[in-house]
């Protein structure tokens, strides 16, 4: 046994232990048999043990600690980036603490602001609910939201949407309640702004659905200039007939006022064709009459077309739209498609005509599209009336909806045509429409090959 090494190191030996006795001045009259000697080395390495448990709970202690200063830290950092304000109360609606938005309104420290009553915070009017606050969340387990006035630092009542809800402990027991509140006035705000936004998309919106329009107009120009050339040459057809007419009822009737004889007269009568013209000109007038109205008509389909103004729901023959519309986009295309109709001659439905005519010429204008390419260009369009829908079947014997496209084929800007010839908004904004007047379009291949559009419109909307 080593006399006198002396250390207070840790992780000592058990001899060093005793030798730390032993610089005690008890070494010399200690002698120790083997028995005691183990005694002794399982008391030192029991202290050993209980030395380095101590460093261990040393190192958890500190981290512990750092990691209860970091957590703190982060929520100080979180009340204090809060713009809305948040305050916490107890049960009897103390307050335990309120974030830095809430000092700053208030004018008061947090260390002020602990422990005072609730109800100094808010303005008179808020009074009577606040005082009912904390048991009608405590009875009910409720959040609450109201619309609510807190004092700012000179005195004066400021609105906040505040949003109350409870406060419970690790064992679920009720502790409290907390509150957040926005200011109104930033709400109100945010709202505007995004009302404003809100508005300024619908008039994108609006601009679009007018440009495609506009370009839509553009491609059916040729189609209804020549529309509108069939009643136009006929009324000048039957005003020139008129004319010669009138040049001889006027020489005839200058005839009779000179008093020549009967004779003379009958004959010139005859040679004028006078009675000829009389039988005319009733028809050519009705003609004439009927032309002028079919280019009046023309001239407000036009305008009903391109008008930006939302019009009314009226009563309208939709066979005669969906004619009309056909024909300004066939006789606009280059190539001239076959168009088989499987309709009535009427069929009034109650809706907005200027949609319903924008809706046809897309899905006309699609099909002939796509039977360009092919020899024998088919449109087929029906009308089938069940309950309280009308559906219009739009065919054609093209190459079909490319499997890629049936997903996308709504989607605004979608086109397979090549630039230039195509937005890809015709479908996106045709389906708007069609679901603005309460019906919809759908979209299939039939096996024939082609595509088949079908538009549903409610008869009445
Ligand atoms: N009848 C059809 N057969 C096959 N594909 C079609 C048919 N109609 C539309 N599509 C596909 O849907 C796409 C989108 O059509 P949409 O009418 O929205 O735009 P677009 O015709 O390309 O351009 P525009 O804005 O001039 O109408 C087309 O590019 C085409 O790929
Ligand atoms: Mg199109």
């Amino acid at each position: 046994m080593s006399s006198s090494r002396e250390t207070d190191a840790p992780g000592n030996t058990a001899e060093s232990y005793l030798g730390l006795i032993n610089a005690a001045g008890v070494e010399n009259s200690i002698s120790l048999d083997s028995n005691s000697e183990e005694a002794w080395i399982d008391v030192i390495q029991k202290m050993d043990e209980v030395y380095s448990d101590l460093v261990h709970y040393q190192l958890e202690l500190e981290q512990k600690n750092a990691a209860l200063e970091e957590a703190q830290a982060f929520i100080d950092s979180v009340l204090t980036s809060m713009t809305d304000v948040l305050i916490v109360c107890d049960t009897r609606g103390r307050i335990q603490q309120a974030n830095g938005a809430f000092q700053a309104l208030s004018g008061l420290s947090l260390d002020a602001l602990v422990g005072s009553e609730l109800k100094q915070i808010f303005a008179p009017d808020s009074q009577s609910f606040i005082s009912l606050l904390t048991q009608t969340i405590r009875d009910n387990n409720m959040i609450v939201d109201e619309e609510l006035l807190l004092l700012n630092e000179h005195g004066e009542a400021s609105p906040f949407s505040m949003n109350c809800s409870a406060r419970f402990d690790h064992e679920g027991r009720f502790v409290g309640i907390v509150l957040i509140g926005r200011h109104l006035g930033e709400l109100r705000r945010a709202y505007k702004e995004l009302d404003q936004a809100h508005q300024k998309l619908r008039n994108t919106q609006q601009q679009l659905v007018f440009a495609e329009k506009m370009t839509a107009l553009g491609r059916l120009v040729a189609g209804v200039a020549h529309e509108l050339n069939n009643p136009i040459s006929f009324v000048f057809g039957n005003m020139h007939a008129l004319r010669r007419y009138g040049d001889r009822i006027t020489k005839y009737l200058r005839a009779v006022d000179k008093g020549g004889s009967a004779e003379d007269i009958g004959t010139l009568r005859k040679e004028l064709k006078i009675d000829r013209i009389m039988e005319d000109i009733g028809p050519l007038v009705d003609g004439t009459l009927e032309g002028a109205e079919r280019v009046s008509e023309i001239v407000q389909e036009l305008r009903r077309f391109s008008s930006v103004q939302k019009e009314t729901q009226e009563p309208f023959n939709i066979v005669q739209v969906i004619r009309t519309a056909t024909q300004w986009v066939v006789k606009s295309a280059a190539s001239k498609p076959k168009v088989t109709y499987h309709m009535p001659e009427e069929l009034d439905i109650i809706s907005r005509r200027g949609p319903v005519h924008q809706i046809i010429v897309n899905l006309i204008q699609n099909a002939v599209d796509v039977v360009e390419k092919q020899d024998q260009q088919i449109i087929d369009i029906s009308c089938i009336v069940t309950d309280e829908m009308i559906r219009i079947h739009v065919k054609d014997n093209g190459p079909g909806i490319r499997a890629d496209a049936v997903d996308r084929i709504f989607e605004p800007f979608y086109t397979t045509k090549p630039l230039g010839q195509g937005t890809g908004l015709g479908l996106y904004i045709s389906y708007g429409l069609a679901e603005e007047l309460g019906g919809n379009i759908t979209i299939s291949n039939s096996t024939e090959g082609g595509a088949e559009f079908i538009l549903s419109l409610p008869l009445k909307s």
